[in-house]
């Protein structure tokens, strides 16, 4: 069957991207296109994304007077591959800073509005606004989520919809004072509606108005329905525990390609494994790593609580001591930032650390490190083990979450029935974590051993595929009762 499907996402890469989000919403409709579907993505024309859309290469589907607050025009484009609708409103998006917040680091004042707006015309085209009518509206997130709940509220021709929890920390709550501001009916502030402890709920709106809930793991999928791990909506997603699937996120293999990947200094695969020591001299060049024949372990997220940045940099000295060195790629919560800015003062020959945000110095580290650390108190899925994975970096990661889904741990029966993939960590704090990777360390000195799990991770199917096919199913099984 070819559906329709329309996506909705607050940032997609290769055109705007923060995130994994942004890495899943670019990649997940190729996967869909190949199994059939036909996909159009629609995101807010924010001012990167026309410098890599330029407007004259766009055509204007339909206009709009008034979007909260100013007029819209609703353009589509074929860009990197993918059938865009871009919603052109410069009252809304068109201003300095990221897609969130302003280039101070202050969430845009408005943000409410500029996200209903993407979950308003994400109804209207769901409702065959753009003169083409979508079987399903997929909204990825809170910043999309009031695309169902503008449905539910319309009359008229109506996809089935999903919604997508990528991170359920970022919940979209504004005061009730914005409410008047969404144009809904009153009955949309209700318990079953976005009333959320006296405040709006954008994704606790989406959540209950969707036909279906998806998250990006099956360990995630478990642990939002407990209070630990629910952040305040494990009571209605349990309720909503049977349309609730959690689906492993893929990775774009191309853009991913040890290979062929235009950003790294060396291409290498499984068998030329020996071709990757460029890439490891190329870190320590760009890094001001001093040269040796130690593990380079890299760091390549944002630096906040959520993925343990706090308790890695605590361990800096130890790691040192230990003969390893670390390379960091990164920006964050300023305390974290700091701490590995005075790691780095310390062992500038032992700590690499860059505060910012590049996509190539990402690459080449996870061509050249020997590991990658991911200690995450919570991760939905986690992408940045997947590409580790496929570049021969060895995973250490927290289990929690997607990472421990995708990760299989170096433990003594592991190893000898040749399956582990990287090194898992039980508990986030000091002292297991230092164990992880003092672990690390050791197995890397045992180069056989090291060598085949660089060789399996690299093996690994963390493509797109499987996880698509899931995503068609589902589509199917909510289509099934169409007239
Ligand atoms: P999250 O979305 O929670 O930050 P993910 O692992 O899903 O975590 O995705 C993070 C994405 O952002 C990956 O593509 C990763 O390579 C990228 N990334 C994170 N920090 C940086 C950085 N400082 N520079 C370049 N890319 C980064
Ligand atoms: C979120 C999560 C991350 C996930 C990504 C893409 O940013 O924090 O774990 O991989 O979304 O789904």
């Amino acid at each position: 069957m070819r559906y329709k499907v329309l996506s909705v996402a607050s940032e997609v890469y290769p055109f705007i991207k923060t995130g994994g989000l942004a890495d899943v919403a670019g990649a997940l409709p190729l996967a869909l296109a190949e199994l059939g579907m036909e996909v159009k993505t629609l995101l807010p024309f924010y001012p990167e994304v026309a410098r890599a859309i330029p407007r004259d290469a766009t055509t204007v589907v339909f206009e709009m007077e008034d979007l909260f607050g100013g007029p819209a025009r609703i353009r589509s484009a074929k860009a990197a591959g993918l059938d865009v609708l871009l919603i052109d409103a410069p009252h809304l998006y068109d201003r300095p800073g990221g897609p969130y917040v302003t280039t101070a680091g202050q969430e845009h004042p408005d943000n409410w509005a500029r996200f209903a707006a993407l979950g308003r015309v994400g109804a209207m085209i769901g409702q065959g606004a753009s003169g083409w009518q979508p079987d399903i509206l997929h909204a990825h997130d809170w910043q999309a989520a009031l695309a169902p709940v503008y449905l539910s509220f319309s009359g008229g021709p109506r996809p089935k919809t999903v919604v997508t929890i990528h991170n359920l920390a970022f919940q979209g709550n504004y005061p009730r004072e914005i409410l008047p501001g969404l144009n809904l009916p009153s009955t949309a502030w209700s318990l079953e509606g976005l009333e959320y402890y006296g405040s709006v709920g954008f994704l606790k709106g989406g959540l209950h108005a969707a036909d279906a809930v998806t998250t990006v793991s099956p360990t995630y999928a478990e642990e939002i329905v407990t209070p630990e791990g629910g952040m305040g909506l494990d009571g209605l997603l349990r309720g909503r525990s049977n349309r609730l699937v959690g689906i492993v996120n893929g990775i774009d293999t191309a853009v991913w390609d040890p290979g062929a990947d235009p950003m790294i200094p060396a291409h290498y695969g499984a068998k030329t494994l020996k071709n990757r020591a460029a890439n490891k001299r190329a870190v320590e060049a760009e890094f001001g790593l001093a040269p040796g024949d130690g593990p380079i372990f890299a760091v390549v997220s944002r630096l906040t609580w959520q993925k343990g940045m706090d308790v890695l940099a605590g361990l800096c000295d130890d790691m040192v001591a230990m003969g390893v060195r670390l390379a960091v790629i990164g920006s964050g919560e300023p305390l974290i930032e700091g701490a590995f800015h005075a790691a780095h003062a310390r062992h500038p020959g032992e700590i690499g650390v860059r505060i910012g945000y590049s996509e190539p110095l990402s690459h080449q580290l996870q061509a050249g490190a020997d590991g990658l650390l991911i200690p995450s108190r919570f991760e939905p899925c986690g992408l940045t083990q997947l590409y580790a994975l496929r570049y021969g970096c060895v995973p250490i990661v927290s289990k929690v979450g997607g990472l421990a889904d995708t990760v299989i741990d170096a433990n003594y029966a592991a190893v000898v029935a040749k399956v582990a993939t990287g090194i898992i960590v039980d508990e986030v704090a000091s002292a297991p974590l230092l164990d992880a990777i003092d672990r690390a360390r050791r197995l890397y000195d045992d180069a056989p051993v090291w060598q085949a799990m660089q060789s399996r991770g690299m093996a690994t199917d963390v493509g797109w595929t499987a996880s698509a096919a899931r995503y068609k199913d589902l589509y199917a099984s909510l289509l099934k009762d169409r007239p």
